[in-house]
């Protein structure tokens, strides 16, 4: 096991869209491991495999943020099957640091995926879980949370972020 480093905006890895899981072999299995090791070191209540910069369609969550593990759910190759209803709320993302802003998102979702055997299932979700499998299937097609606001929020954020991390702009 082992805290990798997580990956900030603008680091290109963010954007790019990541590949399917075809082998549930031991790579995979560490990389599992070292993304909850990761997400509860952060602390964050997601994480996703491009983060860490592995860009496999790989995401963990538990919106719980506690390592009793309880609300763990680990998502192979997961997707939206369908969504319902319409939420703002509050986001943060662990690769835009000190960061948050309102997000609209559908309020329920249905997905299916892989468990980290291989085997599929579903989750129906509402609430924080959905907005959680919402934001980190966006990651998994390089979308972030900003591409989710408005233009001018969008700037806005462009403008101070680079400003206080000292980022050029493209
Ligand atoms: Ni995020």
């Amino acid at each position: 096991m082992g805290i990798r480093e997580i990956k900030k905006y603008p680091e290109k890895v963010l954007r790019g869209k990541t590949q399917p899981v075809c082998d549930f072999d031991a790579d995979l299995q560490k990389l599992i491991d070292d993304m909850i090791e990761t997400m509860y070191d952060a602390p964050g209540i997601g994480l996703a495999a491009n983060q860490v910069g592995v860009s496999r369609q790989v995401t963990v969550i538990d919106i719980s943020s506690r390592e009793e593990k309880s609300s763990l759910i680990v998502l192979i190759n997961p997707e939206i099957v369908s969504a319902q209803g319409e939420i703002s709320s509050d986001e943060g993302c662990l690769s835009i640091p000190e960061y948050t802003t309102m997000v609209t998102r559908a309020d329920r979702v249905k997905v299916k995926a892989f468990d980290r055997e291989g085997k599929s299932f579903e989750i129906d979700a509402e609430g924080l879980l959905a907005r959680a499998l919402q934001h980190e299937i966006d990651h998994l097609n390089g979308v972030l949370l900003i591409d989710r606001i408005g233009r001018i929020k969008r700037e806005f954020f462009r403008k101070r972020y680079s400003r206080e991390h000292e980022l050029s702009r493209k």
